[in-house]
């Protein structure tokens, strides 16, 4: 790797790192339903509290409207990080320093009075209106209270915030080290695997699902140019279809990218690349699925609409994975939360999962719902890469391994 990492870092016995984890976990009334990034962290946390540093941990968590008052109170008072220090804790299986605050005495003494070894924990980063603006007195503040800086939250490295970009960039001017953490280092590389595709790693294969084509538009675009085959699946499956002149029946898709979506089909149709469904999974209405019906072809009638990919485009699409040496998969096959519309998805765990496991095939998600889904139906240890981070994944791969986050810290 050619940026600082870690263990690349010396003498920090009694140095204040400041460490930006991605502790954005869903959060329902207050309780965490998925710790997993917070798990994730915890190899660069528990590193440098056994090199004795004094380890200051900074996230966002959700979303913070700074623009009208009432709203930003209630944003603040859903997103506070207070919900999420004592599941860290708990993890790390000792104290830790919690400051419900972002700056001010406060923050600075308690970091001013941390022991070796130590972790503090401070308030949501997005109670600063400046965090998402990159806002320089800001950064200035974090980065004059931190010897040096860890970045190790993957899953916000596609922003250029106060957090993730300004007190790094600062660090870096003042000459004061700045290192990904081992989060960060176990992303890129298996990321970096759908990125620079070697001849020994092809046929490489893209797995696109979810709700909106204007969500991966750029993506889209680079798949088609770097990967073998582009298997669509999800709800995007039926911008592809209008775009060609199918009927979707109710199924949404989405008007305005009806001309990019020709665009790729038309692109990819010259390289033989882009796989669309044969048959699909249809019901009367997704809330109330009185009629589920299995279509013969492509086509779905009016009164209907699209759930999921069918029984001939699962085993069609284990055909094409078949001989796959790389996959890179972002997006569910259906709306798996219904188990009458999950067995696309769970067909592509069980193939990708499979295919690991007997040939090697290096398969990697991307984050976000498909990950999600791996976890819910037990597949997840059994792929090459699971990525902690939905959008960065994404745009590691359209920006060709580059993100603000990582390209901020020191080359070696
Ligand atoms: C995520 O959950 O994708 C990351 O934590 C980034 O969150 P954001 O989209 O609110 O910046």
């Amino acid at each position: 790797m050619s940026k600082m990492t870690i263990t690349d870092l010396s003498n920090l016995e009694g140095k204040v790192v400041f460490v930006r984890v991605d502790f954005n976990v869903p959060l329902k009334n207050g309780e965490i339903s998925d710790d997993n990034r917070i798990v994730a962290a915890l190899p660069t946390i528990n590193y440098l509290k056994n090199q004795g540093a004094r380890v200051v941990l900074f996230s966002h968590l959700g979303k913070v409207d700074h623009k009208d008052s009432e709203k930003c109170a209630a944003d603040k008072a859903k997103n506070d990080m207070k919900f999420v220090a004592p599941r860290l804790a708990a993890l790390l299986n000792e104290e830790i320093v919690y400051i419900d605050e972002t700056r001010g005495d406060k923050l600075t003494n308690a970091v001013k009075n941390l022991k070796n070894g130590q972790v503090l924990l401070m308030q949501n980063t997005r109670y600063e209106k400046g965090e998402s603006k990159n806002d320089p007195e800001l950064s200035a503040y974090w980065a004059s209270l931190a010897d040096a800086f860890v970045m190790d939250a993957f899953g916000s490295a596609h922003r250029a915030h106060a957090s993730t970009y300004g007190v790094p960039e600062l660090l870096n001017k003042e000459g004061k080290p700045t290192a990904l953490g081992f989060l960060m280092q176990k992303e890129v590389e298996g990321l970096n695997r759908c990125v620079d595709i070697t001849d020994d790693n092809r046929p490489f294969v893209a797995i696109l699902g979810g709700a909106k084509v204007s969500d991966k538009i750029l993506v889209v675009e680079k798949l088609i140019e770097k990967a073998d085959k582009v298997i669509i699946g999800g709800a995007i499956t039926c911008t592809f279809l209008k775009a060609l002149g199918y009927p979707v029946g109710n199924s949404r898709y989405e008007a305005d990218q009806l001309d990019f979506a020709l665009k790729c089909v038309e692109e990819a149709k010259a390289k033989n690349k882009l796989v669309l469904p044969i048959d699909h999974v249809i019901a009367n209405d997704f809330a109330m699925p009185i009629d589920v019906r299995v279509t013969d072809g492509v086509v779905i009638p009016d009164g209907f609409e699209r759930l999921d990919i069918g029984p001939r485009t699962r085993e069609y699409y284990a055909k094409i994975l078949a001989n796959a040496k790389t996959v890179f998969w972002n997006g569910p096959m259906g709306v798996f939360e219904n188990p009458l519309f999950a067995d696309g998805t769970i067909s592509i765990c069980e193939t990708l999962t499979k295919l690991t496991k007997e040939k090697g095939t290096f398969t990697v998600i991307g984050g976000g719902d498909s990950a999600a889904a791996a976890a819910q139906f037990g597949y997840k240890e059994g792929f090459s890469h699971v990525s902690t981070g939905g959008g960065a994944s994404l745009e590691l791969i359209q920006n060709d391994g580059h993100l603000p986050g990582i390209d901020v810290i020191a080359d070696k």
